[in-house]
């Protein structure tokens, strides 16, 4: 097992990544659960595949689970899902010396982390991420959000979940497709800060989504451990460090909107083709060699993933993906800063970047 620390100030946690954690539940989360009814909130699909084995693993520490099992999908992100579950959990009678469960994707982890958030001014929750892009990405740093009419993660808390439990276990049971999503956001820490690890990627990527478990525990912990030191300097993301991790997300954000944000383009799926495009335009630039722009797609290819947009069949063009651009969080008084690349692993916020020359970068990508 891997321990890794998140040394935020007056909120530090610990990160656990191996496989068979949650079989030893009580156990790993110690004296941070108090009473004997433990709140523990999920989606239908990841309770039909680990709900009984947690439930045992509960039982085993004298403890019960009292679930709150939530339809799958993005749509659980929103609104009414919050209130019902905010009253749920005051039904529950939890109080702030408490901790609520997250078993599940991203989304029960925004939701049930902007749950603690706000229930009686914050509570305490513990992280038991069940993907990939969970394990890597979305139960490390705080970020909790819901979903508005407005778009994507508009309402939300920074709140540090008290301890995160990567069981890597549960990836087994994680349609490949959703793996290999997650597996753009470990891709990203290579480019973004470590072309030895884009290194390690290119070598065994393949073999650590085929299920090779000392890779996995590989990638999940040195992922974690690169988000860890990113949030650790700049929780807040107003230092221009945490907001390379955005690497991919301004143009996966444009093409996830202009699908739909449904089944057509996953999340991670987006987070990858925005990578590729983030590298061909810093290549377009001149800022980053040509050879290290088709390196990057070619990865992706080779592990089975789209790497050109070409094959979403999109019916638009650049000005319409610039124009979902214009909604996103990141737009800071008129400026829209793009997390480029220098060279692979050397990422930089970009706040110069003109909207008219990545409309026409587009139309040259729609048209390739
Ligand atoms: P998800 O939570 O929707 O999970 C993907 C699918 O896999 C769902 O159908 C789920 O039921 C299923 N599933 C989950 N674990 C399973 C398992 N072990 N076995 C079988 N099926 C399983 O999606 P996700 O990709 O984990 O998360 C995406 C969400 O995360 C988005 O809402 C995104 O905005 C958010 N996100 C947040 C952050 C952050 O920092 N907070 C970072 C990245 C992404
Ligand atoms: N997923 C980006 C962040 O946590 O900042």
């Amino acid at each position: 097992m891997a321990v890794i620390r998140v040394d935020i100030a007056g909120a530090p946690y610990d990160v656990r990544v191996g496989s068979g954690l949650l079989t030893n539940l009580a156990a790993e989360c110690g004296d941070r659960l108090r009473k004997r009814r433990v709140p523990i909130i999920t989606d239908a699909n990841v309770h039909k595949a680990w709900g009984a084995a947690v439930g045992t693993a509960l039982q085993q520490g004298g403890y019960e689970a009292v679930w709150r099992i939530l339809p799958a999908g993005e749509p659980t992100k929103s609104w009414d899902q919050l209130v019902a579950t905010t009253d749920w959990l005051l039904a529950e009678e939890v109080e702030r010396g408490d901790a609520v469960l997250a078993l599940g994707g991203g989304v029960i982890g925004d939701l049930t982390g902007f749950a603690a958030a706000i229930l009686k001014r914050g509570c305490h929750f513990i992280q038991l991420p069940t993907t990939l892009l969970a394990q890597v990405d979305s139960s490390v740093g705080g970020k909790t959000a819901i979903n508005t009419a407005a778009g994507k993660n508009l309402v939300g808390a920074f709140h540090q979940p008290a301890l995160v439990l990567a069981d890597l276990a549960m990836l087994d049971t994680l349609p490949l497709r959703e793996l290999q999503a997650g597996y753009a956001e470990v891709v990203k820490y290579g480019l973004l800060g470590d072309a030895e690890f884009f290194a390690w990627c290119q070598a065994n990527g393949a073999a650590m989504l085929a299920g090779d478990p000392a890779l996995r525990e590989y990638a999940v912990a040195y992922s974690v451990a690169a988000k860890a030191r990113i949030v650790a300097a700049d929780e807040r993301e107003t230092l221009g460090l945490r907001a390379l991790l955005n690497l991919g997300h301004t143009f996966g954000h444009a093409l996830e909107a202009q699908t739909g944000f449904s089944d057509r383009l996953l999340h991670g799926e987006g987070v990858a083709l925005g990578m590729v495009l983030a590298a061909r335009f810093s290549a377009a630039r001149g800022l980053l060699a040509e050879a290290d722009a088709a390196a990057i797609e070619d990865h992706f290819t080779a592990v089975g993933m789209a790497s050109t947009i070409a094959a979403l069949g999109l019916n638009c063009d650049g000005a319409a993906l610039v124009q979902h651009m214009l909604h996103d969080k990141k737009m800071d008084a008129g400026v829209l800063p793009f997390v480029l690349l220098k060279g692979i692993g050397e990422a930089y916020l970009a706040k110069d970047v003109a909207l008219t020359d990545v409309m026409a970068f587009l139309d040259g990508e729609l048209a390739r």
